[in-house]
């Protein structure tokens, strides 16, 4: 027997989702590395692709193939101008500027979404198969990252009412292996897929210029290079600080290990154990100047606690 479309479709479009999945902007996003206002912004780019991709299911709806894919449970403009109205407030609709790949996106999905049944399909299957899919670690992500609740205000885009999410998306599938499509409708919705992945690459790329995660690895390495090597007295001191007072005059050393937006971390000898230390900022710091004030702060607080004289 041959391979059923809905696995072919998968196999040939997977390095694209890689592509997609590995953008900077969605790890660092998923990893608490930017503020929620990157999720805003992602949210109002969704909200821009999904009023034109709802708009050609609205008109598909009753076609004997394309109509067949569409459920209304996948509706997902009220969700997502919930979501904005909750994270932005009431001027949320002020947020939906379109980054140029979003531009590019929407023109496309015009262009061919309302005409061409497959290409329609592909880039339905693109979207939600997707939110049904990766979008749930996503939205799980987001949640521990940004103090949101799983399924509640500002993630509800991401939260389906279709009962078991992996019997629906099988027989998605089994709708994409029965459509009679002949050879080149198939390699027509494969074609379009890989651009819909690439479009949805485009635009988190995009996100990625308007938000940078404000300490990438090299950033981290300079601050941590220029703490070791000229700060290693005030690192020591914040640490004692930071530790209970019985072990803080057993603490012979620390360096600077790592940090985020959140905190330093360090590596202290304390009784001759090495033993890491995170000590958290007193607000998330959204670019690099802030490191200094925010270190400094801590030195100054630690002379206080320490009672010794800051410089
Ligand atoms: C952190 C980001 C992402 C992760 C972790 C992720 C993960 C996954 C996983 C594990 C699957 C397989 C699920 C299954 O077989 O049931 C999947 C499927 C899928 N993902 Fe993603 N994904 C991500 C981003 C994206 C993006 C940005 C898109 C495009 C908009 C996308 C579109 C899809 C589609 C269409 C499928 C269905 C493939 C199929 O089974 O035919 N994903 N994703």
């Amino acid at each position: 027997m041959s391979e059923p479309f809905s696995a072919r479709l998968r196999a040939a479009t997977w390095t694209d989702h890689k592509a997609a999945e590995q953008t900077s902007f969605l790890d660092d996003l998923t990893r608490g590395r930017l503020t929620v206002a990157a999720h805003a912004a992602l949210t109002a780019q969704h909200h821009l692709i999904y009023e034109v991709l709802e708009e050609a299911a609205r008109a598909w709806h009753g076609h004997p193939v394309a109509g067949a894919f569409h459920h209304d449970g996948l509706t997902r403009l009220p969700a997502l101008a919930a979501d904005l109205e909750f994270l932005l407030g009431p001027d949320w609709r002020d947020a939906l500027t379109p980054v140029p790949a979003t531009a590019e996106y929407t023109r496309r999905l015009r262009e061919t979404a309302f005409d061409s049944p497959g290409r329609y399909v592909a880039h339905h299957y693109n979207r939600y198969l997707g939110d049904l899919s990766g979008g749930q670690y996503v939205a799980r992500a987001l949640a521990r990252a940004y103090a949101l609740t799983l399924g509640g205000d500002g993630l509800r885009f991401y939260a389906f009412d279709l009962g078991d999410l992996d019997a629906f998306k099988n027989g998605y599938r089994t709708a994409l292996d029965t459509a009679p499509w002949d050879e080149a409708a198939r390699a027509e919705v494969i074609d379009e897929v890989r651009l819909a992945y690439r479009l949805n690459t485009d635009v988190l790329a995009d996100l990625g210029r308007v938000y940078p995660n404000p300490f990438p690895p090299e950033v981290i390495a300079q601050i941590m290079r220029h703490m070791n090597d000229d700060h290693a007295d005030d690192s020591l001191l914040i640490c004692r600080a930071a530790l209970p007072e019985p072990t803080r005059p057993q603490t012979s050393s620390a360096v600077m290990s790592d940090m985020d937006a959140a905190g330093i971390e360090f590596r202290a000898v304390v009784a001759g154990v090495d033993t890491p230390i995170r000590v958290p900022f007193a607000a998330r710091l959204t670019e690099r100047a802030q490191v200094r004030i925010e270190v400094t702060r801590l030195y100054r607080e630690a002379c206080e606690i320490l009672g010794v004289p800051s410089r």
